[in-house]
């Protein structure tokens, strides 16, 4: 296998029923910790109507993924190295017109997009928040689904239509659960009552990933446009991303055989099935 292998690549989506639970946060610091860590990533901006990741970082790019759909740019002059090893794709905010990409524009755009990905181990997506036809495409073709919730009910609900969603409409059953702002027993619990709901009205069961404690370092880290890895490495929130990112790593490590077989540049083709379906 070469250091390059284009089917090592695990693409890797972040999703939630509702905004503002911490998706893009934990995209960003999870993909620190797992360059960190040794591996090769590439952080995309899928929230194409409010893409916020380039001011985590403070970073105003010339060109986003939109301008890569216009046809005129190529992804390779998107891209922003944020450190050795983490590079970004940002998003345009504020274009609402661009949330509903048609099926022609998202294969287009993952046709333009296969060659990029296939140089790092992780494509990691952070996803709009609800569900609108390309959040569930991306979605769909990544090999590995968090969702994110926290502990309140409307997240919970929220998280759980998510699934439902993407189970109606694809056929998928394996996603893995984070719960943020939360301890390890509210997690056990919130993971607990998302579960069974899947298994009683789904039929199948979620994988518990763990969670991230509510740290107020966070929101210092946001202000000072600094992630939080950099900010405070040793805080509590930083501590569980980094069991996280090791969970994660380990999911490669062990299935880095069936990834290879499965190429995932054919994940990024038009009419490529979901693993699930
Ligand atoms: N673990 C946490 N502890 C404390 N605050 C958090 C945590 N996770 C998220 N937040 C807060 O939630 C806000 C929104 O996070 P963000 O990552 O932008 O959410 P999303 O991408 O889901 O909309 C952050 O700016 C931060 O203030
Ligand atoms: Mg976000």
């Amino acid at each position: 296998m070469s250091a390059v292998n284009p089917g090592s690549t695990v693409s890797l989506c972040i999703m939630s029923g509702k905004g503002g639970v911490g998706k893009t946060n934990l995209a960003l610091n999870l993909g620190l910790t797992l360059r960190d860590m040794g591996h090769r990533l590439l952080l995309m901006d899928c929230d194409l109507g409010l893409g916020n990741l380039d001011v985590l970082l403070g970073l105003t790019p010339e060109k986003n993924l939109q301008d890569i759909l216009g046809g005129e740019v190529k992804p390779e002059d998107v891209v922003l190295a944020v450190e050795d090893g983490l590079d970004i794709l940002p998003a345009a905010s504020g274009v609402p017109e661009l949330v509903e990409m048609d099926q022609n524009q998202r294969d287009s755009l993952f046709e333009q997009l296969a060659g990029l990905v296939a140089g790092y181990d992780f494509l990691l997506m952070d996803l709009g928040a609800g569900i609108s036809s390309t959040v569930l495409a991306l979605a769909r073709m990544a090999q590995m689904r968090i969702v994110l919730v926290t502990p309140e009910p409307t997240s919970l609900t929220d998280g759980y239509a998510i699934i439902k969603v993407l189970n109606a409409k694809f056929g998928v059953r394996d996603f893995c659960v984070v719960v943020n702002q939360a301890s390890a027993e509210e997690s056990r619990e919130t993971f607990q009552r998302l579960n069974m709901a899947c298994k009683n009205f789904l039929g199948f069961e979620l994988l518990h990933l763990g969670h991230v404690r509510l740290d107020r370092t966070l929101t210092q880290a946001v202000i000072h446009q600094t992630p939080l890895a950099r900010f405070a490495p040793e805080c509590p929130a930083s501590v569980d991303i980094r069991v996280l990112a090791g969970r994660i790593a380990r999911y490669r490590s062990e299935n880095l055989e069936t990834i290879a077989a499965r190429r995932a540049l054919k994940e990024f083709l038009p009419g490529a099935t979901a693993r699930n379906t």
